[in-house]
């Protein structure tokens, strides 16, 4: 049974707006693009979508790389592909990690039989370039350094500018994950001598979860394409993927054609709104929620000078119950925010305003209902 009391097999839920970390709300656009006749995945209006989402990725993640495609699979994709394709056994890669996700990169370096150098700091801090400097002196031969930009966890931002310069200094691969804030904040890959960077579909993008973008520039396709030993997932591996998308169109899979599509949509929403106008769009909504709840008398968790514009952790103040208010917002008002994990279990609540979800309307809407249910 739903929640609207139907069954199952009429499954035809309410429509939520949708203010947890992801996925976000859809545009129509977006939708309706999933609707388009299906297309073989070697038609030449196939082939011409994914060269369109191509140069569309370029203009998002502010990058010449030839490289920028989608694969299939949630962001998790990205952030396996990222790593997998680099990691061979052995390899140091050094993590900065102030967050959940943090830890997730270090976990799957390990799993493709490196040893992940974990450089941790507290959940709402962000990692010192000079904690990563002193990683690296100690760790010299260390292939890459990882970082989560947007920690979903604890809506704190790791500064990418200083890092991503001293990591190009060493000589390393930089990575990072921008599942979290890609299309909502200014992720210049070139600029900050990004080498991989990756996210998904279902958030500040604006797209549907099953889908995964990701960029790499010449040094890093390079150490990938000269590799001794293959890969060791073959769904993930770049160089043949590489070949689907380029020259020789060599069948690597099925594309997922309504995701692709729905993606690129959505990356062509992004380009006529602006770069520029999006990001200022999701801070604006943003410090409005910040200044709305903290007018309510609640408390805002992680470093005030890193919190993220698209996703704000509120802490729960004494004597709520965390299950019950967001239960109540879901079944009377249709709309979901998530709750903290890690050592902000049952302790913060995670809202998120991404893509379509963020609008002003929306952070005035929750705040009504927190009002009424909080009864502030
Ligand atoms: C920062 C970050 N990285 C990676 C992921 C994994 O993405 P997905 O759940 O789409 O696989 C998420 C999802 O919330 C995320 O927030």
């Amino acid at each position: 049974m739903t929640s609207n009391g139907q069954s199952i097999g009429q499954l035809r839920h309410e429509p939520r707006v949708l203010l947890g970390p992801g996925p976000s709300n859809v545009h129509p656009r977006v939708f309706q693009a999933m609707t388009s006749p299906i297309l073989g995945y070697l038609d030449p209006d196939f082939l011409a979508v994914m060269d369109d989402s191509m140069e569309l990725l370029r203009h998002l993640f502010q990058t010449k790389n030839e490289v920028a495609i989608t694969l299939p699979g949630t962001g998790m994709s990205g952030m396996e592909a990222s790593i997998c394709n680099v990691v061979e056994p052995g390899d140091e890669v050094i993590v900065g990690i102030h967050g959940f996700f943090g830890q997730r990169m270090a976990e799957i370096v390990e799993r493709h039989g490196g040893t992940a150098i974990r450089v941790e700091v507290d959940f709402g801090d962000v990692v010192q370039v000079s904690q990563i400097a002193d990683a690296l002196d100690q760790h010299p031969d260390a292939k890459m350094v990882g970082v989560v930009h947007g920690e979903t966890s604890s809506g704190v931002g790791q500064p990418l500018s200083e890092l991503g310069d001293l990591v190009r200094s060493r000589d390393k691969l930089f990575l990072v994950d921008t599942v979290c804030s890609l299309g909502g904040s200014d992720i210049r890959v070139d600029e900050f001598n990004i080498d991989i960077c990756y996210s998904g579909g279902q958030k500040c993008i604006g797209g549907p979860a099953g889908i995964a973008c990701i960029t790499l520039n010449d040094r890093a396709m390079s150490l990938i394409e000269s590799r001794t030993k293959s890969v060791d997932t073959w769904y993930l591996d770049l160089a043949l993927i590489r070949k689907y998308w380029f020259d020789d169109r060599a069948y690597h899979h099925t594309a997922p054609g309504p995701m692709v599509f729905a993606l690129r949509e959505a990356l062509r929403m992004i380009q006529e709104e602006g770069l520029q106008e999006r990001f200022a769009r999701h801070q604006r909504c943003g410090d409005l929620l910040k200044k709305e709840l903290t007018g309510m008398g609640l408390e805002l968790f992680g470093d005030p000078a890193h919190r993220l514009p698209m996703l704000t952790c509120v802490l729960i103040p004494d004597g709520v119950d965390d299950a019950v208010v967001r239960k109540r917002l879901l079944d009377e008002y249709r709309i979901e925010i998530v709750g903290g994990f890690g050592p902000l279990k049952g302790k913060a609540w995670r809202i998120g305003l991404m893509g379509y979800s963020c609008q002003e309307r929306h952070v005035h809407y929750l705040i009504a209902a927190l009002r009424e249910i909080l009864g502030r």
